[in-house]
């Protein structure tokens, strides 16, 4: 048993469909959130600066008492896993390993696909990952850029959403996918325009749900699951934007009650 807390961070709100991912299937676990909106995108930048970015966000969330840390930031995770279980006395996880190991276990081909932001897909962690199950046989991977700022739009359902979709999916579906990776925290929010598109024959990998059976198995392994009746979810951001309630809202599935807003330069 174990009263500590489970950090979770992003580069923005995305993450936060990890923290309803964990909330659903561990209510009684207590999440300490830190979404880098002033810092926001990672995705484009290039890995030394989302390396840094994850080490301060990490050190700001280590202060909180945490027994876990959760990279919910599909970009950090695919370059800063290193770095960060160097210095964090926690066990550390990423959300690309969880997804890899869904997508594995679901391909009936073995040919996946996965779409995520140019900075993810470019270092090449979804590639590795899949491939290192042998029910993958090939890995046809995709950036999708335009999806973030769509998502952030709630253009969740729109003429134009399909349309980028479809020319991003075009490939991975020549190429024969069965199970597509959705490897960004927000195209989760995507899925049942990505169903209506690609049809049955195409399983969607959403990494959250993923990440939270992931967590769930190393509470119970470290033995640290929580003693707490109900657990509770704390909020911090480095800038609060506008319509900040609205888009993350979206990702939550409720309002966030509190948020606290903290300097980028207070981080570490
Ligand atoms: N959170 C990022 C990811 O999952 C998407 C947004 C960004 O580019 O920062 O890759």
């Amino acid at each position: 048993m174990n009263s500590g807390k489970i950090g979770i961070f992003d580069s923005g709100v995305g993450g936060l469909t990890v923290v309803r991912a964990v909330n659903n299937l561990l209510p009684h676990e207590s999440v300490v959130y830190f979404g880098d909106t002033a810092r926001l995108p990672y995705g484009s930048k290039s890995p030394e600066t989302v390396i840094r970015f994850a080490i301060e966000d990490a050190e700001f969330l280590l202060g909180k008492g945490l027994k876990l840390l959760v990279v919910a930031c599909n970009t950090a995770s695919s370059v800063s896993l290193p770095a960060l279980r160097e210095f964090a006395d926690v066990p550390v996880i990423g959300v690309i390993e969880p997804g890899a190991k869904a997508a594995a276990g679901i391909t009936e081909s073995g040919i996946v696909g996965v779409i995520g932001t140019l900075g993810t897909i470019s270092s090449g962690a979804y590639q590795k990952a899949l491939k290192s199950f042998e029910s993958v046989k090939r890995v046809i991977a995709q950036p999708a850029p335009l999806l973030v700022p769509l998502v952030e739009e709630g253009m969740l359902e729109h003429n134009i959403t399909d349309l980028i979709l479809k020319e991003y999916t075009a490939p991975l579906v020549n190429e024969g996918i069965d199970t597509l990776v959705l490897g960004c925290t927000h195209y989760p929010l995507l899925k049942d325009a990505l169903s209506r598109l690609l049809g049955e024959g195409i399983r969607l990998i959403d990494s959250a749900e993923s990440t939270a059976d992931e967590v769930a198995s190393i509470l119970d392994t470290e033995d640290i699951i929580s003693d707490n009746i109900q657990g509770e979810n704390s909020f911090y951001v480095s800038d609060i934007p506008l319509k900040f309630q609205e888009i993350a809202q979206r990702f939550l599935g409720k309002t966030i009650p509190l948020v606290t807003q903290i300097e980028v330069g207070d981080l570490h």
